[in-house]
């Protein structure tokens, strides 16, 4: 058992309590390799904000479990080494099983989400209170899930939303005893997630639904999925450099201002982070077709990803300074 405080990390709790008294959000960002990695520590450090490391069963596989945790377990060291101790929280996004949570809790992680979101409101209670009652013997935060957001979760994916229903929230939250919510107001995960024509404007998330459910649980952390924006400048340079992205839409920014200044304590953003690396990868390939050193495509990926993370936590999260 590797326990998550002895590595520095800390658990959700005391940041979203600030986030909820403070009106900004933390960020959730997901990794998969080394240099995201680095662009967000780098980038939190910086804007000296709290951050949340995400960490995907699909992560799980691709980069090998056992190295990602030990990267994670790194960037206590290296944030301090930059120049400034940020509470970095270690977390499993879209855990499925009590077995694939349970082995998070056990190996340094210090908060998993179980998203029991496509079973049936029984069923994801009794999943979730399992994960719960386990989690919190070793003080681990534990995120649940009420409502299904279109698009793609990991291997599981859904063609419409279902919004979260604010009559289930409070007993959902009692009953599982869990620390946060994610719910379904509108947003999906990935690079499409409107079906808009040029010139159409997005519909707008349910602010209302959000409202009636900050009514019936206040002050309880509430966590949006799926809040990438796809900056259209970074799609647009994408196509200019032999890409083929067409009719990639996302979450205005200025609604994602709008929902952390609420109860809305967690943003997750992943897709919109891997534009940003493609477009850098893209435009280096392109102009320097002589080029094959992963350092010379990786690196400028990693510059403009830092520089996308920082404009998030000044401009949209709100959570710059907040440590
Ligand atoms: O919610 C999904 C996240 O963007 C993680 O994506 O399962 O492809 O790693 P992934
Ligand atoms: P995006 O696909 O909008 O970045 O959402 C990421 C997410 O919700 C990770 O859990
Ligand atoms: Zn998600």
């Amino acid at each position: 058992m590797l326990h998550y405080q002895k590595i520095g990390l800390v658990n959700s709790r005391e940041i979203f309590k600030k986030a909820m008294s403070g009106k900004y959000a933390i960020p959730a960002f997901n990794f998969n390799n080394l240099e995201q990695l680095q662009a967000i520590i780098i980038a939190s450090v910086e804007t000296k904000s709290p951050v949340i490391l995400q960490v995907s069963n699909g992560a799980r596989k691709y980069a090998n479990q056992t190295l990602l945790k030990n990267l994670a377990k790194g960037t206590v060291e290296y944030a301090h080494e930059l120049g400034c101790d940020i509470p970095i929280v270690l977390h499993l996004d879209h855990g499925d099983t009590f077995e694939l949570c349970k082995s998070c809790v056990e190996t340094g992680f210090s908060s998993v989400m179980i998203d029991g979101s496509h079973h049936s409101y029984e069923e994801n209670i009794k999943l979730t209170r399992q994960v719960v009652e386990y989690a919190h013997k070793y003080d681990v935060t534990v995120e649940g899930e009420l409502g299904v957001l279109a698009g793609i979760e990991d291997e599981v994916s859904a063609k419409h939303h279902t919004y979260t229903r604010p009559e289930e929230v409070e007993d959902f939250v009692e009953r599982t005893g869990v620390d946060s919510l994610a719910i379904s107001i509108g947003t999906s995960h990935g690079a499409f997630k409107f079906k808009v024509k040029q010139g159409e404007a997005i519909p707008p998330l349910r602010f209302d639904i959000l409202e009636e459910i900050e009514k019936r649980i206040p002050g309880f952390p509430i966590v949006l999925h799926g809040a990438s924006s796809v900056p259209q400048d970074i799609v647009s340079e994408i196509n200019k450099y032999g890409g083929k992205l067409e009719n990639a839409a996302g979450i205005p920014e200025n609604q994602l201002r709008k929902a952390a200044e609420s109860a809305v304590c967690k943003i997750n953003i992943d897709s919109d982070g891997r534009l940003a690396m493609t477009a850098a990868v893209r435009k280096v390939l392109y102009e320097q077709a002589e080029e094959f050193d992963p350092r010379k495509y990786l690196g400028p990926a990693r510059d403009k990803l830092k520089e996308l993370y920082k404009h998030k936590i000044i401009n949209v999260l709100g959570s710059a300074g907040k440590i």
